[in-house]
């Protein structure tokens, strides 16, 4: 099938993203707002953006009404409102239900952190807490917010951090910086409701080394 993606609703250019966009790490950010309220949601357009510096994006996008959500009232930056700081912690399997539960829309300045059960503990650098059940966190500053279309439901916005201070458990990473991916055991989300964790994997060089492989020699056979 071919889309030409003006003549799609929102609803549906969404599903092709979620659908093909897989898998997404997710993004369980915590803020502030600027009266001192904590929130914490769920995002899954998230990323790395580069090491110089120390940088990720998240997406919130617009409400239903067109209003930003929370996360983004409270993440941006001071001169718009906000407090222009956020943590991004890693969702990982042994927090997985309380993940999805703090997509629950709480009325603004009510904190999902109860909701859900997951204890704000205080960051070293910015003044949003992290949750201490993850076992890594990045805590940011916001240097930009990118609005796609604002004011506009669904409207999509991008949240540019720079990293700050790095938290990871001490199991989960040595001392040559290597994550041990079993012990941080992120799972990511797939389309519709359906999500992944992260234990099948495979290794491969980069580059021309790589095509002297055959796949179906590296690759986890198919169940
Ligand atoms: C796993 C997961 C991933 C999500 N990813 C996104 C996302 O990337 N962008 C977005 O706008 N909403 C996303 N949502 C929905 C938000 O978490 C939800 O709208 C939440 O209520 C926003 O909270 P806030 O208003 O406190 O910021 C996701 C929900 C789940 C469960």
């Amino acid at each position: 099938m071919e889309f030409d993606p003006e003549r799609l609703t929102p609803a549906e250019r969404y599903k092709l993203l979620i659908g093909c966009i897989v898998p997404r790490p997710i993004a369980v950010v915590s803020t502030l707002s600027p009266h001192g309220e904590a929130n914490l949601a769920p995002f899954s357009f998230f990323a790395g953006v580069g090491s110089d510096p120390m940088a990720l994006l998240f997406c919130p996008a617009n409400r239903a009404d067109g209003g930003e959500k929370d996360t983004l009232a409270n993440a941006k930056p001071a001169d718009e409102g906000g407090t222009g700081e956020f943590v991004v912690n890693v969702a990982t399997e042994a927090i997985a239900t309380r993940v999805a539960g703090a997509a629950e829309p709480l009325p603004y300045g009510r904190s999902e952190f109860e909701l859900v059960g997951l204890t704000p503990v205080p960051a070293r650098v910015v003044r949003p807490p992290r949750v201490l059940e993850s076992p890594a966190c990045f805590e940011c500053r916001t240097l930009r917010v990118v609005r796609l279309n604002p004011g506009v439901p669904t409207g999509g916005n991008v949240v540019v951090g720079r990293v700050v201070h790095v938290h990871v458990r001490d199991d989960a990473i040595n001392e040559r910086l290597h994550i041990d991916a079993d012990r941080l055991a992120a799972f990511g989300r797939m389309g519709g409701s359906w999500y992944c964790t992260t234990r099948e994997r495979f290794e491969m060089p980069m580059g021309a080394g790589a095509l002297a492989l055959d796949p179906a020699s590296i690759l986890p056979p198919r169940a």
